[in-house]
């Protein structure tokens, strides 16, 4: 087990920067989860800490000691893929026996590693058997088997489960956060998946063009967005945003005019910003309310969607394109067609500037 620390990590590819400037620090035993969409340079951060790629600048810690220049098999740390390409030819048991074996471990310490790991792991009934006998979640757990025997320091995981139906997810996820409960080693997970990153992570980590845009528990990241890139990307269905003109800031609070919605009184500090300032009004489909139409102030309603437990409403503006979403338990009243009118819940709403920065909640609001 160990901490993980990052100071001012770069990487550049040739001509691209890929990694730019992170600071990370990671507690001994903590889950950690990097988010953020596509090409981010999530994989990549996770290479350069398991060593499998060159810090181009910038200082790596590990259990207190500097590793950028130590190879990947002396830096403690397990990795676990997305295509996690067991040894076809080998058992379940070889598979994980192999890299302790590389590292020329003795033959007793191998034996008591492969079994108590696949105990965890409850494969000791397949010990035996080759990968493709496996079902995808036993395989899944065969990979995890390999990393751990070697008892690494650090276990890190990029998207390992995205190759499984989706039941399989729901109970690999389950069994992730129960291994990290029992095992206690620091985890460093990456994902596309919004809900694995909510359920498994202490500690969130948004990246967005190789730098860190937001680092928070999922509930700071959900609850407080720091910028409106972070709000936009954690929450599904994704948070709505209508564009706002600020009428008048103060410290306690600010009126705002926003595109559809009229004049609303928010929590948010704006008194550094000037009148008219161009701000953008966040707000996630649970925290609307839809009403009977009131003037001009009303969407259509384009579409209903029924999952079972509760019902997204599509609301189309009168100007712009952009749809809304509306989120409510079911049953629901709305129909396809039908004109509404919204009123937001002042206490959930967000506000950005042009930078995309969150205007912070007055001092009165943030203390309460
Ligand atoms: N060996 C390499 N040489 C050049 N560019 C690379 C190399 N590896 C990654 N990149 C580039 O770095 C960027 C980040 O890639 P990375 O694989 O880290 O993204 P990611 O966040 O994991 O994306 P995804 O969610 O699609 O897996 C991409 O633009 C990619 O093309
Ligand atoms: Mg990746």
């Amino acid at each position: 087990m160990a901490s993980v620390t990052l100071e001012k990590v770069n990487k550049v590819f040739g001509r691209d920067h890929i990694i730019k400037d992170v600071d990370l620090s990671i507690g001994d035993g903590e889950f950690v989860v990097f988010v953020g969409p596509s090409g981010c340079g999530k994989s990549t951060l996770l290479r350069l800490i398991a060593g499998l790629e060159s810090i181009s600048d910038g200082d790596l810690n590990i259990g207190g000691t500097v590793v950028n220049e130590l190879p990947p098999r002396e830096r403690g740390v397990g990795m676990v893929f997305q295509s996690y390409a067991l040894y076809p030819h080998m058992t379940v048991y070889d598979n994980m026996a192999f890299g302790l074996k590389l590292a020329k471990t003795n033959k007793e310490t191998v034996h008591e590693r492969v079994m108590s790991t696949a105990k965890i792991l409850q494969l000791e009934e397949l010990l035996h058997r080759k990968p493709k006998a496996l079902s995808g979640g036993q395989r899944q757990r065969v990979a995890m088997g390999r990393a751990m025997a070697r008892e690494p320091r650090i276990l890190l995981f990029d998207e390992p489960l995205s190759n499984l139906d989706a039941s399989l997810r729901v109970q690999m996820r389950n069994e992730i956060a129960r291994l990290h409960n029992r095992l206690g080693s620091t985890m460093i997970y990456v994902t596309h998946d919004q809900v694995e990153a909510m359920t498994l992570a202490d500690k969130i980590v948004v990246l967005n063009r190789g730098h860190v845009e937001q680092v928070g528990s999922p509930h700071e990241l959900y609850q407080r967005p720091a910028t409106k890139f972070v709000a936009g990307f954690i929450g599904s269905p994704t948070m709505n945003f209508l564009p706002a003109k600020l009428l008048n800031g103060a410290t306690d609070g600010c009126r705002v005019n926003v595109a559809g919605l009229g004049d609303v009184t928010l929590p948010q500090a704006a008194d550094g910003y000037s009148q008219g300032s161009s701000l953008t009004l966040g707000v996630r489909p649970e925290h609307l309310r839809l009403e009977a139409p009131q003037g001009d102030n009303c969407f259509d309603i384009v579409n209903v969607e029924y999952l079972g437990n509760e019902v997204y409403v599509y609301l189309e503006p009168k100007e712009g394109k952009t749809l809304l979403i509306h989120r409510s338990e079911a049953p629901s009243q709305w129909k396809e067609g039908q004109q509404v009118s919204l009123v937001p819940d002042t206490e959930h709403v967000h506000l950005f500037d042009e930078s995309g920065a969150a205007l912070m909640l007055s001092d009165a609001r943030s203390a309460a």
